[in-house]
């Protein structure tokens, strides 16, 4: 029992009395060791037969309510557990738990025997984690078992029940140490602000309320398990917290890291009997509390204690303890103790994560450009010896400055970044020290920094209010700092704290002021001003409500990384920071160029000067291996965005479930097959479905060719149909360049209908009617020709606009001409839509439609999956009737379940996105914006374009047209260099191709006319 004043002397009988007393009423006849009590006399009793029990004579002042209050309260937990390691009550010879005998002075006493505990207490013993975890469950199993335990004796009122903490004021005058004094003070205003006005929201129940290690025994020396809780002298009905408050207050002393012990406890009762919130919030408080007590108490008591060497120490001990604890942040010590529970260190915390991360691309940028499409390089500050990190370490600001002037040149970066969690050498200021575990330093970084110049501004990519200004002026500290509050969806709350801020800019806010999403906050500090660091903003979150900005850490202690990550969430998608700028995976470019030379087909290309090694896509953006994101203009086929959501879980979910082929009844492939049919004229009603662009134009040759069967096919100068030995033998684009075989006989070419380079011998003065009569009439002849000549073709393929040949846009009426003659000729028509179908036109879903023809077939491909292998051909049932001769047409894997969900889904965004109707706006705000960048510069010739897909045709100037490839192909690298993709096509590659997902919006087409500006501004 907890030490108090008694009014009362302890009984006074002798070895023999005592002795006799226990052989009466219990029948045992046992040896009698005392054992030192304040208030009862208690005996160890050693019976024959060796068993040991603990006799114990009560205090006549103890009331009879409290004797059987105790009595019934072991009782109780013995019946409820019989395996709990309390005190057994053994009954008296008359059956009862509670014996009276008549003491020497005549005084009725109550006596009590219970089986002794062997073990060792754990004031005694080494203890480790477990044990006190093992404690813990002690505990917990104990509280549950009381919870339904109602007695009067439980309500009684002193001072060491954690309620009655502020009567610790009464005995405040009894330190006489200033500090000490102002220390308590502190504790029990804390009680008051913190803990008292919440007491009604605290379970209660009747609990032990004094776990000190010296009422807890343990198996050994060595620790093990907890084998006793005894004297339950102090057990009341209180807060179940308290209960934890007791026990941590105590096997906290002279811990490593008094907090995690304290933690291990906790884990072990939540294990069995789970905390609420707001008792972990309070514990720390009343940790604290219990020790004021304890104090306030020992100071009272200051001669006793003087005497009794043991409970100098444990003063001394409490004093200390009480000094950590006012050094603690209680929001961290309450977030240790919850996430040694397994729970988040602050609630919501997952839910702050998972919104930063699902939002991440719709938040402002943080400073400009935006920190994704910048060159990022981390700038380790690990290791002591490096230059940076020395420079910082002694604030040597030449050395400093010219360290991260050699790293930029060295590795070409715009952008430098302290990445969050890193474990730093470059904390030496004395405030480093930790206050969690004794002798430690604080190393672990909390926020994440980017290195830019002094004087970079900064905007906040959510909206805010500003919380918290302060200037911090020591070396290694804040600097300028700012505090903002934000809370994007109600309840959603978090702050970020921004350090090392320009003094100036710091002192144009003022606390209360909204910012919104986007608005400059302020600049970076130069070294002068931001606590003599390279420049930088140190870029924190915050969970808990701090209402001191100084009180941030923006450094822990990296054995709590779990908890810091609860607390302090990386800031990096906040920031705008993709993962990859911290984390390469896979080989190095060189590793994977080396790789490709030795295992791959040389005739495969990279696209720029520089390749790029892209690892995620993401919607408009590709983001390569350094996480810089690039905003992709140019590939066709993540057609609705990369790697948009819907597609995704398209397939994963159909992936998951069942992919097989078409010899079996599925729902997919018809359900496909109805929804592209709604978008096609009605005759071409008849589908299959394959894996590429180039296996549709195989299959439509050879369905024309069997047709009519004929060979000859038509095709306009330039085209290409596909990788395949027969599409390569209609594709002139192939076979008349570089490793080509030349025309073969039954290939025959129309000349492309340019609009922009008409023929030198044609009137250049002609409206675009007039160009596609011309040029639809010589096709006419021709046809008739070789019709004439025995060549009739089988079929006219061509691409609605041909993309190879230079985004060539066909002129008004030629489709038309040229689809009459050859249909006069009895040949086919076929449309190849594989790059310019699915609505990238915008103002249809196919480009064909605008031509006003039918074709007989329609090729589909690039974009039909979104990246996903599938390929579409569509005709006219007749077509596909007399095809099907008896022979099968198998495909294994064209129109197989996974392939035909990708594409329902590509149907799914394009309607519900209604992304025609962007493209359309998107393309024609591009358009705009294509022919001011003509004005600008004579080498632009044309610009041409339709919804999104458009080409910039570069010429050396405007008066000859020549084309002028090498300066399509700088500016294609340099836009590369600038953050945004397009390529170059045409026989000449002179033709800036453009064909970016049908997401793009404003921003992205002003980030893409800006670069492109850019870039010809400074190559032209
Ligand atoms: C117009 C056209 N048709 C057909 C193909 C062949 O498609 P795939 O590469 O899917 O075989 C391509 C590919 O670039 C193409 O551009």
């Amino acid at each position: 029992m907890t030490p108090t004043v008694t009014q009362h002397p302890s009984p006074r009988f002798s070895l023999d009395q005592a002795q006799q007393s226990l052989r009466s009423i219990y029948g045992v006849d046992a040896r009698l060791h005392p054992l030192p009590s304040e208030r009862d006399q208690n005996f160890r009793a050693t019976a024959a037969d060796g068993a040991q029990y603990i006799f114990k004579i009560i205090n006549v002042a103890e009331s009879p309510q409290s004797i059987d209050f105790q009595t019934a309260m072991l009782r109780r937990l013995l019946e409820s557990d019989a395996s709990l390691p309390v005190p057994r009550l053994v009954p008296s010879l008359d059956g009862s738990d509670l014996a009276h005998v008549q003491g020497p002075e005549g005084q009725s006493h109550a006596v009590r025997l219970v089986a002794y505990i062997p073990g060792v207490p754990l004031a005694e013993a080494k203890v480790d984690a477990a044990t006190l975890r093992d404690l813990g469950r002690v505990l917990g199993q104990v509280d549950q078992a009381l919870m339904s335990f109602g007695h009067a004796g439980a309500f009684h009122s002193f001072d060491w029940e954690i309620r009655r903490t502020p009567q610790a004021r009464t005995r405040l005058h009894h330190v006489s140490d200033e500090g000490r004094h102002a220390l308590l003070s502190r504790v029990l205003d804390r009680y008051d602000r913190v803990v008292a006005p919440r007491l009604k929201q605290l379970r209660c129940g009747v609990i032990h309320n004094d776990a000190n290690d010296w009422n807890v025994i343990v198996e050994s020396a060595s620790g093990g398990r907890v084998t006793g809780l005894i004297d339950f002298g102090d057990a009341a009905y209180s807060p179940l917290v308290a209960e934890l408050a007791v026990a941590c207050a105590y096997a906290m002393f002279d811990k490593p890291s008094a907090i995690q012990s304290a933690a291990e406890i906790v884990a072990g009762y939540h294990a069995v009997l789970p905390l609420q919130d707001i008792e972990f919030e309070l514990l720390p408080a009343l940790i604290a509390s219990r020790l004021a007590i304890s104090v306030s108490f020992s100071s009272a008591r200051k001669e006793q204690a003087l005497a009794n060497p043991y409970l100098l120490i444990s003063e001394r001990q409490a004093w200390a303890m009480l000094e950590q604890l006012d050094r603690m942040d209680p929001f961290i010590a309450t977030g240790i103790l919850r996430k040694a529970c397994g729970l988040e260190a602050w609630p919501g915390a997952s839910a702050v994560r998972h919104w930063l991360d699902r939002h991440a691309h719709q938040l402002a940028a943080v400073l400009q450009p935006h920190p994704a499409r910048q060159e990022k390089r981390v700038l380790p500050l690990t290791d002591a010896l490096d230059p940076l990190c020395k420079a910082n370490i002694e604030g040597d600001v030449g050395a400093m400055l010219a360290s991260y002037a050699q790293a930029q040149a060295a590795h070409g970066f715009t952008l430098g970044l302290g990445p969050w969690g890193e474990q730093r050498a470059v904390y030496a200021a004395d405030f480093f020290e930790s206050a969690l575990i004794a002798g430690q330093r604080r190393s672990q970084h909390l926020g994440l920094d980017l290195f830019a110049p002094a004087g970079t501004a900064l905007h906040t990519p959510l909206g805010a209010r500003v919380a918290g200004l302060v200037i911090c002026p020591e070396a290694q500290g804040y600097g300028g700092v700012v505090l903002l509050e934000h809370e994007p969806e109600p309840g959603l709350r978090f702050a970020s704290l921004w350090g090392h801020l320009s003094h100036d800019s710091v002192r144009k806010l003022s606390v209360g002021q909204s910012l919104p999403a986007g608005a400059r906050l302020a600049q970076m500090g130069g070294v002068s001003e931001n606590g003599g660091w390279t420049p930088h903003v140190h870029l924190q979150l915050a969970l808990p409500p701090y209402a001191d900005v100084t009180a941030i850490p923006g450094v822990g202690e990296p054995e709590f990384q779990a908890v810091w990550a609860d607390l302090f969430p990386r800031p990096d998608a906040f920031a705008g920071v993709p993962a990859e700028a911290f984390a390469s995976s896979g080989r190095s470019k060189p590793e994977l160029l080396a790789a490709r030379r030795a295992l791959l087909a040389p005739n495969l290309s990279l696209s720029y000067k520089v390749p790029l090694k892209i690892v995620r896509g993401q919607d408009v953006w590709l983001i390569d291996a350094g996480g810089r994101a690039y905003l992709d203009c140019y590939n066709n086929v993540c057609h609705v965005g990369h790697c948009h959501p819907g597609v995704v879980q398209a397939i994963q979910g159909q992936v998951a479930r069942l992919n097989t082929n078409t010899r079996y009844l599925h729902d997919n492939i018809v359900n496909y097959a109805e929804r592209l049919a709604r978008t096609l004229p009605p005759e071409l009603d008849t589908f299959f479905f394959l894996n590429s662009g180039s296996e549709a134009n195989e299959l439509a040759l050879r369905m024309a060719r069997h047709h009519t069967g004929r060979q000859d096919m038509l095709v306009l100068d330039w085209a290409y149909h596909g990788n395949t030995p027969n599409l390569i033998a209609i594709s002139p684009y192939k076979y008349k360049r570089k490793g080509g075989a030349g025309r073969p006989p039954h290939t025959h070419e129309l000349a492309l209908p340019e609009s922009y380079r008409l023929p030198a011998d044609w009137p250049q003065d002609m409206r675009a009617e007039q160009i596609g009569a011309r040029y639809g009439a010589e096709a006419a002849a021709r046809i008739e020709i070789l019709a004439g000549s025995g060549h009739a073709p089988a079929a006219f393929i061509a691409e609605t606009i041909p993309s190879v040949a230079g985004q060539v846009f066909l002129p008004p009426g030629y489709l038309r001409q040229v689809y009459a003659a050859v249909r006069q000729a009895g040949g086919l028509c076929i449309a190849d839509e594989v790059q310019v179908g699915f609505g990238r036109v915008g103002s249809h879903w196919w480009a064909f439609e605008e031509h006003g023809v039918r074709p007989d077939m329609v090729v589909m491909g690039k974009p039909a999956g979104n990246g996903h292998p599938l390929g579409v051909l569509v005709t006219r049932r007749e077509i596909a009737e007399r095809f099907a001769n008896g022979m099968e047409y198998f495909n294994t894997f064209g129109g197989n379940p996974v392939s035909c969900a990708a594409g329902l889904a590509v149907l799914d965004a394009l309607e519900g996105q209604q992304l025609l109707a962007n493209a359309q706006a998107q393309g024609e705000f591009l358009m705009n914006g294509l022919r001011q960048l003509m004005q600008r510069h004579a080498q632009i010739g044309d610009v041409r374009g339709r919804g999104l897909f458009l080409g910039i045709d570069m010429v050396s100037d405007r008066q000859s047209k020549a084309h002028a490839t090498a300066t399509a192909g700088a500016i294609a690298n340099r836009m590369r260099e600038l953050g945004v993709l397009a390529g170059t096509d045409g026989p000449f590659d002179n033709v800036i191709k453009l064909r970016p997902p049908m997401t793009l919006q404003r921003e992205h087409a002003e980030l893409l006319l800006g670069v492109m500006g850019q870039a010809m501004d400074e190559l032209l």
